[in-house]
């Protein structure tokens, strides 16, 4: 089939041709050709993509990037095609360049589009192609984009850009081989109105310029989900030596306050699993629409400014993504299947940099959260979703953005660092991390090296272990070393004393971090009654926290209760914060308590505010009229 649509085109050559693929071929066999990444059309055995250019205009009133980019590959089976991911672009001429320098015109054909992975577009190239180079638009809808009026910024005069490439909506803003098992570098040169910033992942600059026009440049290979781009009113704030923060300039005093201890933080990375190898890390704090807590965009990590507490204690974040600079930047999962290499590992990594930072009676308050949140997963989901190593042939890689990945993950980890030893299982993670470097690792080669260089030592460490239970297996294996920190003990005694009739306000609380109240709020007895709720809000104001997590525990609990006082503030705090992480729990829980109507008109109010990937979740989730 592919042979005939070939052969109309070679007369529509010199025009270029756009045409569409009628066939179903790509439905009936769109998984089949791409063995390697189910969620993928590249052909990552025949061509890869090594550098890309690109050049865009943000067009705020349109909502749209307009623009062009130029993909150098290396085609090491002669192949004839090129074949991108591209969802919801308009493609409006594709060119190739025999001599790096002139262009003509070549055939392209675009495939039938594919609710999840979108459409795949297939460009001719020759044996002497240099590059091919695409112009384009994006949709105002493009799921990676989020276009915000200035009224949803701290600032409120300007208005906000931001893209969110991962999993696989990097193909929604440019037309690439979208799997994370192909890296590239990039160059950018962006066009933006002149009182704007605009910062990449990639070098970024320190201030504004009169012509609105910004280039950029990535020199370390990376996969298209941690291609990155936000424009807005940014002003930039160093920290350290490698390390800053931008953010509107109304709140960038208190965004550099709170994550005053980065460049310390980054050092003590460093000193556990060896040098940092992207040079600069500074931080963007967004507006609160931001459908995520953090996204490590390499150089540049997103945040959410919901960790904003005032006091450090969600800093914790920010340990995270910068972990993933080693575990998912630097050794990165090759299909999403793998998931759990990206963030179980850096669950990890976040906990040790804590610990180094704070203690361990810190780093275990962490690890216990974890723990409750893997329980609490595992109940919801379909057991052969709680596998570390997924299947997700045909769904959506935003299934496996779970509590799995992340503490399943994390808990493996720990029972092998403290099976082995951490100073032995240092010596591996970091000979890891420099093998791989810029490398894509799947599960089991992650298991055959782990096995051949560590485990194999002593045969009694796998029989203890069990790691294939943990790997392949469902569920919670039962020799998970669970965190018990000393912490939680006072918290526990506190709770029991309540419940067994001592006051709230005599509870002794005052010396209580965040941790600690989470600890708190998520272990109150499930029956508690909505007068209980009352009496403790009343000693505490837990309605009226500022602190983005505990309200999210505090007003699930309302919910569940039935304490309709908190109804109000949940409610502002819905229509002003756009992470997926708080808005989910919360409409979750309304429409099985009874508040579906509540909860639909809430989201009336607050849709418009979110980022598509936070409202494409959350109408799925009410599917309100
Ligand atoms: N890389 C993830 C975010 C992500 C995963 C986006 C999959 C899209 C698809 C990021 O590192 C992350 O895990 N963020 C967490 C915070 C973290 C502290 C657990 C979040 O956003 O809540
Ligand atoms: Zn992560």
């Amino acid at each position: 089939m592919r042979k005939f649509v070939i052969l109309t085109c070679v007369l529509l050559a010199l025009f270029g041709c756009k045409q569409q693929e009628q066939t179903s071929e790509a439905s009936e066999t769109s998984f089949s050709y791409h063995k390697i990444d189910p969620h993928s059309y590249a052909r990552q055995d025949q061509v890869q993509v090594k550098h890309a250019v690109l050049d865009l205009e943000v067009d705020f009133q349109k909502e749209q990037l307009i623009g062009s980019i130029q993909l150098y590959f290396d085609n090491f089976s002669d192949a004839d095609t090129l074949y991108l991911d591209t969802k919801e672009l308009e493609i409006k001429a594709v060119s190739i360049s025999e001599d790096g320098k002139s262009l003509k015109k070549t055939p392209y054909f675009e495939g039938k589009k594919d609710e999840i992975l979108g459409t795949s577009l297939a460009v001719l190239i020759t044996p002497a192609t240099q590059y091919v180079q695409i112009e384009y638009a994006t949709d105002p809808r493009a799921e990676a984009l989020q276009w915000l009026e200035p009224n949803l910024t701290a600032g409120k005069k300007h208005p906000f850009l931001l893209t969110q490439s991962q999993a696989i909506n990097a193909r929604t803003w440019v037309p690439i081989q979208d799997s994370p098992g192909i890296r590239f570098t990039y160059e950018a040169k962006i066009k933006i109105p002149a009182e704007l910033l605009a910062v990449m992942s990639a070098s970024n600059p320190v201030e504004k310029n009169a012509e609105g026009i910004y280039t950029f440049e990535m020199k370390q290979p990376i996969p298209a989900y941690l291609m990155a781009l936000a424009v807005g009113d940014l002003t930039f704030k160093s920290i350290g030596a490698r390390t800053g923060i931008y953010a509107d300039p109304i709140i960038i005093d208190k965004a550099a306050y709170e994550f005053g201890e980065m460049e310390q933080m980054l050092e003590l990375a460093e000193g556990i699993y060896g040098p940092y190898r992207w040079e600069r890390y500074d931080v963007i704090v967004l507006p609160p629409s931001f459908p995520f807590g953090g996204m490590e965009n390499p150089r540049i990590t997103f945040a959410t400014p919901t960790i904003l507490a005032g006091d450090r204690s969600l800093i914790s974040l920010i340990a995270h993504e910068m972990a993933h600079s080693w575990s998912g930047n630097l050794v990165t999962n090759a299909t999403w299947d793998d998931f759990w290499l990206n963030e179980g590992f850096t669950v990890y990594f976040e906990y040790r940099i804590m610990e180094a930072l704070k203690g361990r009676a810190y780093s275990e308050m962490l690890a216990q959260l974890s723990y409750q949140d893997l329980l609490s997963e595992v109940a919801d989901l379909d057991a052969k979703d709680t596998h570390l190593k997924l299947k997700l042939l045909n769904r959506h890689p935003d299934d496996g953005m779970t509590s799995i990945a992340y503490d399943k993950g994390y808990y493996l980890l720990r029972l092998i660092e403290e099976t082995v030893g951490r100073e032995r299982f240092d010596v591996f993670l970091k000979n890891y991390f420099a093998e791989n470097a810029f490398k894509t690792m799947d599960t089991e080669t992650f298991l055959e090296r782990l096995d051949k260089s560590l485990l194999s030592e002593n045969p009694a460490w796998k029989d203890s272990i069990r790691i294939n239970e943990w790997v392949y297996g469902p569920g919670v294996p039962d020799n998970i070393s669970i965190a018990d920190p000393e912490r939680f003990a006072q918290v526990d005694a506190a709770r029991e004393s309540w419940t067994s009739g001592s006051k709230a306000k005599d509870l002794a609380t005052e010396e209580w971090s965040t941790h600690q109240w989470l600890h708190f709020i998520r272990t109150l007895p499930e029956a508690v009654s909505s007068a209980q709720l009352a009496e403790l809000d009343g000693a505490f104001q837990l309605t009226q926290s500022t602190n983005a997590e505990i309200q999210c525990a505090w007003y699930k609990r309302a919910v569940e209760a039935g304490y309709s006082e908190a109804y109000g503030a949940m409610e502002e705090f819905l229509i002003a914060v756009g992470r997926r992480k708080f808005l989910m729990p919360l409409y979750r829980a309304m429409k099985e308590n009874g508040q579906g109507e509540l909860a639909c008109t809430i989201y009336a109010k607050a849709r418009p505010n979110y980022h598509p990937i936070s409202y494409n979740s959350v109408d799925e989730l009410l599917r309100c009229q």
